[in-house]
């Protein structure tokens, strides 16, 4: 199989890039992708896992469209616009509890800083100067140089001087061996730990399930305990739902498999499918109301040209629209059983450690780093596209996808994990 050259002049991210370099994408519809030399593959990570709702849905490119018609955008500080208010008022309406405040930014960095800052600041006019954050050392909450400190992960870590105390929660057990009633216990033992530090919490942060963290699902009951510990402790609670948030797990947000609120919520990647970058901050009227009447000097010190832009917003509102025309939450639920089930019979296979995941969020983890790669490899050359991270592939197709796709791609997987030998 060819693969053509990317530019040379090309920065790209996390570079030096090891994975799938030469790959040069230029044409993508639905749940398929074509490269330069006019390969087509099954796209089994949604694009940047963002593509919720397929390539190139003529739903969303007319959203976008119709609204660079009527405005691209205007200075967020000085007006608003209909579509970033319309946008904020479903996030409103989706999220439970009083989750009704939305800041709006461009990427999921983005937003974790925004949190972050809102904490901070929510804690400093409430009258307590709390900084201290805890988060799982597996964790991943970006890049920027906030977000980047969250995370324990030592891929994703530069040593140069942390700005604010972070305790990281290792975990205590392999990913398969978490997942019972104990795998819950052990984990919320280690988060009461860290709480019942002298330095009081300004907040937990957690994503739902890990996702570069070795795809881990947690047990049922882990948010849920850990939401009665941040409220023992006067914690706040903040879900990373960047990746797992509109639909991707088969709820529309992952807490909402253990029926919690949270206090603050990022959400990026699905919010927008992938057309154009836009990320949301959502918090409960309490935390924004401290802001109102903040002397100057303190309130909310952050904000970008482009967050909240318009033609994102809109785009956002329609994919709200088409998740609930075509059923997509419920479709990740299906489709995501289908696909695992479907690969039940490589549990046994003497290379293959664990099959796990949630709604379309599906893991093959491997024996070694090696094996993961050569299943990824392996998928490529049968025409998918997964991703393999540290002995664990990555599999998190887009919602869209139909029952036939789901059953070939259990099958360009199977040829790939059978020639492990
Ligand atoms: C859970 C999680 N948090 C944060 C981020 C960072 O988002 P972005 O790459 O848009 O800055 C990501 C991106 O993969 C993510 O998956």
């Amino acid at each position: 199989m060819s693969r053509s050259t990317s530019s040379s002049s090309l920065w790209r991210p996390w570079m030096p890039v090891t994975q799938q370099a030469d790959l040069q994408i230029t044409e993508a519809r639905g749940c398929r992708v074509r490269d330069a030399d006019g390969t087509w593959y099954l796209d089994g990570i949604s694009g940047v896992l963002n593509v919720s709702c397929g390539h190139g849905h003529p739903r969303l490119i007319e959203a976008a469209v119709d609204q660079m018609h009527r405005l691209s955008h205007y200075d967020p500080m000085a007006a608003s616009h209909q579509p970033a208010e319309a946008l904020a008022q479903r996030l409103a309406e989706i999220m439970p509890g009083d989750l009704n405040e939305s800041f709006l930014v461009n990427s999921g960095s983005e937003g974790i800083e925004a949190a972050l800052k809102i904490c901070w600041q929510y804690w400093r006019h409430l009258g307590e100067n709390r900084e201290r954050i805890i988060s799982f050392e597996a964790g991943y909450h970006g890049t920027t140089a906030l977000g980047q400190e969250l995370s324990g992960l030592p891929f994703t870590a530069n040593d140069w001087p942390n700005r604010f105390p972070v305790d990281h929660v290792a975990l205590p057990a392999e990913p398969r061996a978490l997942r019972t009633a104990e795998g819950a216990k052990a984990l919320l033992a280690l988060f009461s730990q860290a709480l019942n530090s002298a330095t009081p919490t300004a907040a937990v942060i957690v994503e739902p399930l890990l996702g570069l963290g070795g795809c881990t699902v947690f047990p049922e009951g882990f948010l849920a305990g850990l939401r009665r510990l941040c409220d023992e402790h006067g914690a706040l609670l903040i879900l990373d739902e960047i990746f797992t948030g509109f639909g991707r797990t088969g709820r529309m947000f992952g807490f909402d498999h253990d029926g919690i609120t949270p206090d603050i919520v990022v959400t990026s990647k699905g919010i927008s499918s992938g057309l154009i970058p836009l990320a949301a901050v959502t918090a409960t009227t309490a935390i924004k109301e401290t802001f109102r009447d903040a002397p100057v000097v303190q309130g909310l010190r952050y904000g970008h040209t482009t967050g909240g832009h318009a033609v994102a917003a809109a785009v956002a509102k329609a994919v709200l629209d088409v998740m609930a025309e075509e059923k997509l939450v419920e479709n990740a639920g299906t489709q995501g059983a289908g696909i695992r089930s479907g690969l039940d019979a490589f549990r046994a296979h003497p290379r293959i450690a664990d099959i796990r995941g949630l709604g379309l969020v599906i893991a093959v983890e491997a024996d070694s780093p090696e094996s993961a790669e050569a299943i990824a490899t392996g998928a490529m050359d049968n025409g998918l596209l997964v991703r393999a991270e540290r002995g664990v592939v990555r599999i998190a197709p887009p919602l869209t996808i139909t029952t036939d796709e789901s059953i070939e791609l259990v099958d360009k997987l199977s040829r790939a994990i059978a020639t492990l030998g």
